[in-house]
C-alpha cells in the first residue's frame, strides 16, 4: 500500500501518524489557569530536545482554531510543569484530557493533590513519580492547523526517592505508560539489554570548536 501524503485530509493524516509514531511517552502538563486554578492535560507528542541545558518539547494543537488551555496558560505565564504519570495514574491521566472551561481545574476535579514548585509558580502533581519544572524557551508553529511546538527549559527535576540510582532512572520501577493510537495505552514489556555501544561523550559546542 502506498499513500501519497498530499491526498490525505488533516484527519486522515492524523489517524495514520498517531499509529505510526508509537509508542509515545506522555507529558502530563500542569499549568496555571485563570484565578490560579491548576490546569492539567496529557500530551503525547512529547520528546526531549536538549541536554545542556535540559529541554523538553510538546506539540500542542488547537481546538476549533483556538489555543488549548495549556497553550494559553503557558503563553500567559512563561512556565509549566511536565509531570510523568505511571500505571497507577493512567485513569486520571486519561480523564484529564476531557475538555473543560479554562477556569475549571482538572487537578481539583480528579482529586489530585498538587505541591508548590521551587523555581516557578505553577504547582506540580504530588502523585507523579517525576516532575520537571520548565521555563518556556520557544514556540514554533508547524503546518496549517495552528499546531505549535512548545519547548521548555527544565529548571528543576523532582524524582521520587529511590527511583534514581547513580543518576539514572530505574525504568522498571518508574512503570511508565505510553500512548498508542487513539484511547489506547501500553505499559513496558520485557526490557531487552544489548551490549553497550561506545558513544562519544556529550559535549557543548564551545568546547569542541577551534
Ligand atoms: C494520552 C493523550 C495524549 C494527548 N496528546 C496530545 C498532544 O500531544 N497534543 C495535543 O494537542 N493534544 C493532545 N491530547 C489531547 C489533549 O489532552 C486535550 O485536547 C485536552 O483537552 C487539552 O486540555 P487543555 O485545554 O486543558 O489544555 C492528548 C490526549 C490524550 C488522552
Amino acid at each position: 500500500m502506498r499513500i501519497t501524503a498530499p491526498d490525505l485530509t488533516p484527519e486522515q493524516a492524523y489517524k495514520l501518524m498517531r499509529g505510526i509514531v508509537v509508542p509515545r511517552p506522555i507529558a502530563w502538563i500542569s499549568s496555571l489557569g485563570p484565578g490560579g486554578k491548576v490546569n492539567l492535560a496529557p500530551f503525547s507528542c512529547f520528546t526531549f530536545v536538549s541536554n545542556a541545558p535540559p529541554m523538553v518539547g510538546v506539540n500542542i494543537g488547537r481546538k476549533a482554531g483556538q489555543h488549548k488551555d495549556t497553550a494559553r496558560n503557558i503563553l500567559a505565564h512563561g512556565h509549566f510543569v511536565v509531570n510523568i504519570g505511571d500505571e497507577t495514574l493512567l485513569d486520571a491521566m486519561h480523564a484529564s484530557a476531557e475538555e473543560h472551561p479554562p477556569e475549571v481545574s482538572e487537578a481539583e476535579l480528579l482529586g489530585l493533590d498538587v505541591i508548590a514548585c521551587q523555581a516557578i509558580d505553577t504547582p506540580r502533581l504530588a502523585a507523579a513519580p517525576v516532575s520537571m519544572e520548565c521555563r518556556l524557551h520557544s514556540v514554533t508553529p508547524y503546518g496549517d492547523t495552528g499546531a505549535e511546538f512548545f519547548v521548555g527549559e527544565v529548571l528543576v527535576f523532582h524524582i521520587r526517592d529511590g527511583l534514581a540510582r547513580d543518576g539514572k532512572i530505574d525504568t522498571e520501577q518508574l512503570r511508565p505508560v505510553c500512548r498508542i493510537g487513539g484511547p489506547n495505552y501500553a505499559s513496558l514489556g520485557p526490557i531487552v539489554t544489548k551490549r553497550a555501544i561506545r558513544q562519544t561523550p556529550k559535549s557543548v559546542l564551545r568546547d569542541t570548536q577551534p
